[in-house]
């Protein structure tokens, strides 16, 4: 594969992941503000007949992303080619998201692995979902490990937004600065959500005595 498909592939499975991340979110954000509901929603989501299609799709979007983006790495490694760093001068963020890309990306497939095995496999029995969250979030280890996902992926999107339009080619003058606004903005939205979510479990379980 040349590097030209590695950037499309790599971009196009990272927005399909952006695209879980938005429905996650919304999905765990009902937690903390009506326990019941997010018993009720995580019990007619696990009855749902696509579901197992849709983590199927899913996995296979992370999996392709994680090894495009390592062998994109690679090649650009060994070419010498540097374009990947993006270097904004007076940007801060910018150039610490940009450069952080591959740490980040290490970080949270760290994070996934220890997530799934703690909710997913094994999953918490019906109507136990939020007391299995609340006893994983109420231990220091596990809410810093969520905490330093979230910056991760803040910092994943805050980048990876803006440069996957760019190896898609639809980047251009006229919708650049709206592009780049739109993937900060959900960046930020999407990296404070799962740690205000994370923080709020975490505080209940404690007033819970958990
Ligand atoms: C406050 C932060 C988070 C909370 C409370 C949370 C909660 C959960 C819960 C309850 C499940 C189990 C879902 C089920 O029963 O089917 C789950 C699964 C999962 N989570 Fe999270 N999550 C958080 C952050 C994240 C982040 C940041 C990512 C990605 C970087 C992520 C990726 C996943 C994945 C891939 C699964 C497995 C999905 C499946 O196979 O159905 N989560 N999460």
């Amino acid at each position: 594969m040349g590097s030209d498909s590695l950037r499309v592939w790599s971009a196009a499975t990272g927005l399909v992941l952006v695209l879980f991340l938005m429905l996650h979110l919304g999905g765990v954000v009902i937690a903390p503000f009506a326990p019941a509901s997010f018993e009720t929603y995580a019990a007619s989501l696990h009855h749902s007949a696509w579901l197992p299609f849709a983590e199927f799709g899913f996995l296979a979007a992370a999996l392709i992303h994680l090894g495009l983006s390592l062998a994109k790495l690679i090649v650009n490694r060994r070419t010498g080619n540097r374009a990947g760093l993006v270097s904004r001068r007076g940007d801060r963020f910018a150039v610490l998201a940009a450069r952080s890309q591959a740490i980040g990306g290490l970080i949270l497939l760290g994070f996934l692995v220890v997530h799934v095995l703690q909710l997913r496999w094994p999953r918490p029995p019906a109507g136990e979902e939020l007391i299995a969250l609340r006893v994983l979030l109420s231990q220091p280890a596990n809410l810093g490990l969520y905490l330093l996902s979230a910056v991760a992926v803040s910092l994943h999107l805050f980048h990876g937004g803006e440069a996957a339009h760019r190896s898609l080619g639809l980047l251009d003058p006229a919708n650049g600065f709206r592009i780049r606004r739109a993937f900060r903005m959900l960046a930020l939205l999407v990296g404070g959500g799962f740690s205000v979510v994370a923080l709020l479990v975490s505080a209940s379980a404690l007033q819970m005595g958990q």
